[in-house]
């Protein structure tokens, strides 16, 4: 096994076609839409694979573009990756060839940072990029650094690639991070599972994404569990096995089309979605007065009539149980139509308010107050306009802002958002939206 890759080796996963988005709104949406599985959970599941050299089987993974990337990553270290049909990954780390995740993997997608606690514990070393290169500020890894290090991995950083060393095995630890974070919590929870001892991960984070993670390792045979709802505890074994399993729904686009339903005045029907996991979101929704029905893993938003009755309310982000982050760029599309001045307070980052001047210019009238803080005053027609997306979430809620508008809208860089929602523009087509994608000057109506 090879420290590192010859200075010729280059990453090379396919070019991702550049696409916008092309919508005609003002149409109220109805319908059915089955959500998919969870991509903050499936990035996870297949990183997790890597702790056991034995096959497992994944169910339920959605086909969007950072699925692709990850299983291009394993790939690219000599895992096998089989993708033998639709939904399906099936990942075999028998042997690891290169136990290095370079640049081009970390800057297209931060959770290949999730290889590290994985390779360490496994097969004690790795070289990892800094996601997103030399530029550490916004979204670092030191969480996730210092874990391992509590673990007994000896970390170097260099030229923006950290060279992670365990001499024998990682040992179990009392790890104690100075805020809650997921991605922080899920590298500790898989390096931890090989250690040898006990080790406790506290706050652990409590989003259904961290369980989904625990679940899957459990069914490898691994000693871990939550024992208090900030705590995770896991005994290290010396190996895991091979397992099988569904992930679970997306919350997140479940919440993306719960919004689509109430903005565009429409009737809109959830299948497979994880009613469980949104409470704070749909306590959200009932304050501003959208009526919301959930049962079991059925969700019902009827926003028809609703236009005049919508009333202002102030939302804050906050790690699970409370309002997730990446459902605040939905609502403030929500609270543009509500009558009144909403105050939004991000809270987990910096630069998740900053797409609301792309907002501001579809009409909705937004003042962004500073880095965290935001206030919008409503309600406001949207219009039609050309706007750019930044990151995914940004992008998704810029469609719901288009479906909603009237007039016809351009939105750029729709890649962003193939990177986490699988056919979304197949699944508005279904619910009766007017929206394609032109790809490079070619027009091409959605599938
Ligand atoms: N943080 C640090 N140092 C670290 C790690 C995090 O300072 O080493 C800070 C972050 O900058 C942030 C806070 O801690 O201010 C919390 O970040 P967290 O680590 O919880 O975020 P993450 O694990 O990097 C995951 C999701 C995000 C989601 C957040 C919060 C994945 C792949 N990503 O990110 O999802 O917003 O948790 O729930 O699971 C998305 O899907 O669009 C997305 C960005």
């Amino acid at each position: 096994m090879a420290d590192a890759r010859p200075f010729h080796w280059e990453f090379r996963p396919e070019p991702v076609a550049r696409e916008i988005f092309r919508i005609e709104g003002g149409r109220p949406l109805s319908g059915s839409v089955r959500v998919s599985g969870s991509k903050n959970a499936a990035l996870k599941l297949l990183a997790a694979a890597i702790l056991t050299g034995e096959r497992c089987r994944f169910s339920n993974v959605p086909e969007i573009e950072d699925v692709r990337v990850m299983a291009e990553t394993l790939r690219d270290i000599g895992v096998v990756v089989d993708h033998p049909e639709k939904n399906i990954y099936e990942v075999a780390s028998g042997d690891v060839e290169w136990l290095f995740v370079p640049l081009e993997a970390a800057a297209k997608m931060r959770a290949s940072f999730m290889l590290l606690g994985p390779l360490l514990a496994r097969f004690g070393r790795v070289i990892i990029s800094n996601p997103g290169g030399d530029r550490i500020g916004r979204r670092p890894v030191n969480l996730h650094v210092d874990a391992m290090r509590a673990l007994g991995a000896e970390i170097e950083y260099r030229n923006g690639y950290y060279f992670a060393r365990a001499p024998g095995r990682l040992r179990g630890a009392e790890l104690r991070f100075p805020i809650v974070t997921v991605m922080g919590t899920e590298n500790a929870m898989l390096a931890a599972t090989l250690a040898d001892g006990h080790t406790v991960i506290r706050p652990a984070a409590q989003e259904p994404e961290v369980d989904d993670l625990l679940g899957f390792l459990q069914k490898m045979g691994a000693e871990i569990e939550r024992t208090y709802p900030d705590t995770i505890e896991v005994e290290g074994r010396k190996r895991l096995r091979g397992a099988d399993h569904r992930v679970l729904s997306d919350r997140i686009e479940a919440g993306t089309f719960m919004i689509a339903g109430a903005v565009t005045g429409g009737r809109v029907t959830l299948e497979e979605a994880p009613c469980d996991h949104l409470e704070a979101f749909v306590e959200v929704l009932q304050r501003a007065g959208v009526e919301v029905a959930c049962d079991h893993t059925i969700i019902e938003v009827d926003g028809r009539g609703m236009d005049e009755s919508l009333r202002a309310c102030d939302i804050e982000t906050a790690p699970y149980p409370g309002l997730a982050t990446d459902l605040q760029s939905p609502a403030c599309v929500l609270l543009s139509q509500a009558r009144g001045t909403s105050r939004v307070h991000e809270t987990v980052f910096e630069d998740r308010l900053e797409w609301l001047a792309e907002l501001g210019r579809m009409g909705a009238n937004v003042r962004l107050i500073d880095d965290h803080h935001a206030e919008i005053t409503g309600p406001r027609r949207l219009h039609g306009a050309e706007v750019e997306i930044g990151d995914l979430r940004a992008g998704a809620s810029l469609i719901l802002a288009a479906l909603a508008a009237k007039g016809t809208s351009t939105i750029l860089g729709a890649h962003h958002v193939h990177r986490g929602y699988e056919n979304i523009d197949g699944k508005f087509l279904e619910l009766g939206a007017r929206i394609e994608r032109v790809a490079e000057g070619t027009v091409t109506t959605s599938p």
